[in-house]
């Protein structure tokens, strides 16, 4: 099978879900804006539909919906060159979800460690939608046929079960229609721990804002929280392998090197032996200059509902306009008679 014959097209998807901080926008926002160019066509989506497989208050959703759109855009995502929207207003993402649905063995679903975190011990009280959640992932990803798609380590599973998809799919028809996708993982994009604690990731469901920077945290915010985060007693290293065992140092140098745009390895060669009373104020300073221009205009557009959800619709405009012959082909090849061709 040839990959050869598919546009390279990057698609990538966020749950409006929870708060975004500066693990999102490391390893997703700025990574996906980074991708603009170009060498690829580029699709980012805010998963809604993805986001009620578990409860979420309707209010709350519309607002978080809007959030990641204005915080895309805050980070640097040209909603010319990318194509933004969010997922329940491209419908051919539900009705290829469907056909997934008949793909995927139950089996391999069972085997999604996600799945098996997010329901907890009571897996017969969780919801279906939480079940065939990847099943909707691939459908995401292969309806617009896209060839790269841009996640975290934890996502690494649902991507080869859309690979699996993918390939049982052009198997069972005979037919070589959709692409078997590669994983953009990693890459300069560090894990973003917890301030508090380096073993753990940073997240905004912790009940500490003093453990995350919120992408809406003001240039006091940011600098408190550096301020105050955990270190060790030790100066800086002068190489990486100095960093293990040094979850929070870790942390903190990663944090820098992704902000600055460098390597950890090229950060310790200018800081090493400096002391953290050095360190964090340097920092601090850095945070504040790359992320609080972000904040202010994510508050500005915030502000601003109308212009985000016309992005919002003209994005879906677009992305269905790619989705929709994908999905049309993809009922004459399962043999729904309609308005198609054959
Ligand atoms: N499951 C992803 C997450 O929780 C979000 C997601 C949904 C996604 N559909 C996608 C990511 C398609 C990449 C491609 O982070």
């Amino acid at each position: 099978m040839t990959e050869t014959q598919f546009t390279p097209r990057v698609f990538s998807g966020i749950q409006p879900s929870g708060n975004l901080h500066l693990g999102n926008y490391l390893g997703a926002l700025k990574r996906f804006v980074d991708m603009q160019g170009p060498e690829y066509e580029t699709v980012y989506c805010m998963v809604d539909l993805h986001a009620i497989t578990v409860w979420q208050d309707p209010d709350r959703l519309r607002e978080k919906t809007r959030e990641v759109c204005a915080g895309f855009i805050a980070a640097g995502l040209d909603p010319e060159k990318s194509i933004l929207f969010n997922q329940s207003q491209v419908p051919e993402h539900t009705q290829l979800a469907w056909i997934f649905n008949c793909i995927a063995r139950i089996g391999w679903m069972q085997r999604m460690t996600q799945f098996k975190d997010k329901a907890g011990k009571n897996t017969q009280n969780a919801s279906l939608g939480l079940f065939a959640y990847p099943a909707l992932m691939a459908a995401d990803i292969l309806v617009y046929h896209a060839t790269h798609v841009p996640v975290g380590e934890d996502q690494k599973q649902h991507l080869e079960l859309t690979r699996d998809i993918a390939i049982k799919f052009n198997h069972d028809y005979g037919i070589d229609f959709f692409p078997v996708t590669e994983p953009v993982i990693g890459g300069p994009a560090p894990r973003v721990m917890n301030l508090r604690d380096g073993s753990r990731k940073m997240s905004s469901s912790d009940p500490s804002d003093m453990t995350r920077i919120n992408m809406t945290d003001d240039a006091d915010a940011i600098a408190k929280k550096i301020r105050k985060a955990k270190t060790d007693p030790d100066a800086l290293p002068s190489e990486v392998e100095g960093l293990e065992s040094r979850p929070e140092a870790r942390n903190l140098v990663n944090i820098y090197a992704a902000l600055n745009d460098q390597t950890a390895g090229q950060v310790l060669s200018e800081v090493g032996g400096k002391q953290f009373g050095e360190f964090k104020p340097m920092l601090a300073e850095l945070a504040v200059e790359k992320l609080s221009p972000i904040s202010s205009e994510m508050a500005r557009l915030m502000g601003e509902e109308a212009e985000i959800d016309q992005i919002l619709a003209r994005g879906a405009e677009r992305a269905r306009a790619i989705a929709a012959p994908i999905l049309q082909q993809t009922y004459e090849i399962v043999g729904m008679v309609g308005a198609g061709k054959s």
